[in-house]
Order: structure tokens, then sequence, then C-alpha cells
């Protein structure tokens, strides 16, 4: 047997030698939401592979819709019918941990952790977000931040509009904008109201207490849960939710905010992307940003990461790619244009000119901010109560009962597992 062992191994070394087999070739299909507008980092990040292994055709799969809200569902088809993408796109945190890793569909990362030297290199509370009991199951190729108030500086300035701070300077903005016609805040379809509802919760609740809503010292159907659904009302009157919002996909909502239609957008640094990358439009003077009113000093993060399914069909090619998205290279080649900060701690300093005033700013941010996972991108709730989520709040927009929506949450919590249940 032994001597077998050792027989294959010499033959494989010398056709590696003389290169009629190497260990990156065939296909590799790397499945994400990253399509059209929301590709150009992807891209850049495959034609660095492509660079790197030649021999290696790569199939950039992507489903397209916001937040991964259609292509989980392709995924989830995919995985439970033993068809796995060689590598796919996963938030850090509960979505690849109380979805995936749990049901035992992801290959252990332990070793190219070990071997690339990452342990310094990733924040030690990020890689706890890619860990189950004690072994690392993806990699994180940025960290976007959530729940950012934007703004076109010029058009607030000719509407004699400040920037609110807290929720009750929001009301009174609000109403001010209403009274000439504006849009105060343009939203999107669904997942992008989870979005809002999530900085609505961490302003009501604060840092602590949206904390302990995850992990179960807050009760959902609480005292403090029901103020959160009434400013949530009060958010949601002054948007487009009766009007256009559910025909809008964010970028859709984006444009309304630059053509003057809304005064606020509430949404992730993806938006950061889509003005200077796509738009060309230059962070500070064409648009600007702030924190969500009443959420001062707290980042509301989440983390795309990839990682290895068990039984995918090119291992190798996979691994090679996990690699590079870790890598220096890779992390500088992806995030400048996809409006995200790099995971890794040592990639701005590395080459700061990459990064635009935007960028700059939420790598300060990142470094001394308070953190809280964001729910709607996977960091704090797992996907079923993500899914189920959605009912809660067609309960709340159809009867606008705070009793109502809490009680719908808490049941949504106890089924997922979530919430701390
Ligand atoms: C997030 C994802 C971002 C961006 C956004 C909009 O969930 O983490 O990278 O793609 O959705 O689609």
């Amino acid at each position: 047997m032994k001597r077998h062992l050792i027989l294959f191994a010499a033959i494989l070394a010398f056709l590696l030698m003389i290169g009629g087999v190497t260990a990156q070739d065939g296909v590799l299909e790397i499945f994400s939401w990253w399509a059209g507008d929301e590709g150009p980092a992807l891209e850049a990040l495959i034609a660095l592979y492509n660079m790197r292994y030649p021999d290696v055709e790569v199939i950039n799969a992507t489903v397209t819709g916001g937040a991964g809200v259609n292509f989980r569902a392709v995924l989830k088809t995919r995985m439970l019918g033993g068809n796995p993408p060689d590598s796919f796109q996963v938030h850090a945190g509960q979505e690849l941990i109380g979805t995936w890793v749990i049901a035992n569909r992801m290959q252990d990362l332990t070793w190219l952790y070990e071997q690339e030297g990452w342990f310094g290199v990733f924040p030690q509370g990020l890689i706890d977000q890619l860990s189950y009991e004690g072994r690392i199951y993806s990699v994180p190729v940025n960290i976007h931040r959530a729940g950012v108030l934007w703004y076109i500086p010029d058009q607030l300035a000719e509407w004699g509009v400040s920037v609110p701070t807290t929720l009750d300077e929001f009301y009174s903005v609000c109403a001010d904008l209403q009274t000439r016609g504006i849009t105060p805040l343009v939203i999107g379809e669904a997942w992008t109201v989870i979005h809002l509802w999530d900085q609505v919760a961490l302003s009501v609740l604060g840092a602590d207490g949206y904390d302990a809503l995850w992990t179960g010292g807050l009760s959902p159907a609480g005292s403090e849960m029901i103020a959160v659904w009434d400013a949530f009302g009060r958010v949601l009157d002054c948007t487009n939710l009766h009007q256009n919002a559910a025909g809008l996909s964010w970028q859709q909502a984006t444009d309304l905010l630059v053509a003057g239609d809304a005064a606020f957008n509430v949404m992730g640094d993806w938006v950061a992307g889509y003005l200077s990358t796509t738009l060309g439009l230059t962070p500070g003077e064409d648009y600007g940003w702030a924190d969500f009113p009443g959420t001062e000093g707290v980042f509301t993060w989440l983390s795309d990461t990839f990682g290895l399914p068990v039984g995918v069909p090119n291992e190798a090619a996979a691994v090679e790619w996990l690699r590079l998205l870790g890598s220096l290279e890779g992390q500088n080649a992806f995030n400048p244009l996809k409006g995200s900060i790099p995971a890794r701690v040592d990639a701005v300093e590395a080459v700061p000119e990459l990064y635009n005033a935007y960028l700059q700013y939420t790598a300060d941010e990142w470094a001394k901010d308070r953190l809280v996972g964001s729910m709607m991108h996977g960091v704090v709730a797992n996907e079923r109560f993500m899914g189920d989520f959605n009912q809660v709040l067609d309960i709340y927009i159809q009867s606008r009962s705070s009793a109502g929506a809490a009680s719908a949450m808490e049941a949504v919590c106890i089924q997922a597992g979530a919430c701390g249940y």
C-alpha cells in the first residue's frame, strides 16, 4: 500500500514537472449576486486570477438581485441537490455558520489560514464570525458598512436642509420636505426596507440593546421592541413606500437620490461603489454621507466572504481562488472598486492612494467605532430568520400594529432559532 502511494506521488510529481498536469486547470465556477453594476470589483479579481492561472476557465456565475435575495434560493437548490458551485459568496456570521456550516456543507479552511499566515492580518472578531467549534470556514474579501445615510450636498444646500443627527431631527426635516413635495427618504424593494429597519432598531435600542436582541438578552416582543416598530412606522411615513418602492432596485433608488427626487437614502456602502465606480461621482463633493440618525459612533458591519463547499468539482482551483481573495493584492484589486474596505488590516496602509475619501473615512471608523453586526446581511441572524422576517414586515405594513409585529417577530425568532432562542 505504502509502495503504491510513493509510486503515485512520484508519477504525479513527474507529470507536474513536465506540465502534463497542473494543480490548477479545468473550469472554476464562482457563484455570487454581483451582476451588472455590482460586477466591476469581482471582475477585477477574476482578471487577476486569470493572470495567475491561465489554464483555468473561470465561470462568473451570477444571480441578479441586491443582497442576494434571489441568489440564495438558487444556491439552496444547488447545494441540496448535490451540485455545489466551486466557491460561493456568503456573508460572515450566521448566514455562513447557522446555515451551511452547521449542516456540514462547508470545508474547514483553518489549514489555509495557517499556511497564509492570516491569523495576524484579519481581525480576530471577524475570524470569530467565520468559525464554528474552533475551525474556520470561509475567506473574507471585504468589510461593508450598512445603514449609511447618503445625500447630495448641493441639493440639501438648495433646499436649506441640514443632515439630521437624531430621529426627532429627522422627523422634522421629513415634515418640512414633504410640504415641498420632496421624498425625504427613498427606499426600494423589500430587502432595502429591512435594511432600514435594522438602523431604526439600532437607533432606538442603542448598540447594547441591538446586540441583546440577537443574543437573547432583549425580548423581541417587549416594550423596547414596540418602540422600535413605532419609530419604524414614523420613518416609513417619510418614504416612497406606497408610491414606487417595490419596483426599485437599490441602484434605481439611488438614482432617484442623485436626480434630486429624494433627500436621503439609507443603504450600505456599495452605494459608494455605485456612485464612484459606475457613475463617476466624487465622494465628499458630489455625494455626502453620515451615520443614520441616533447611531453616531456605531458601525453596522457585514463581510462578503467565499467558502469551499463539500464535494466541489474543482477543489484545487477553488483553493487558489480563496488564496487570492485573502491576499493583499486581491483585496486591493477588489475593494477600491466595490466601495468596501479590505478585511485585511494591512491592506489600506499598503497602498492608501487606491482608497478615496469615503473609504479612508470608513477605514478609520472601522478601527475606532463600536461594531454591531447587520441582520439584513447575515451577521446576527440565520437565513431562515431573514426569510421569515419578510412576513413580519408585511404584517406590520398591512396592520400598522406595533404590538402585532413584535409578537410576530418573536414567533419567527423561535421558529428560526434566532434572537437567542
Ligand atoms: C450585500 C452585499 C454587498 C452588496 C449588497 C447589494 O448583501 O454584502 O456586497 O452586494 O448586498 O447587493
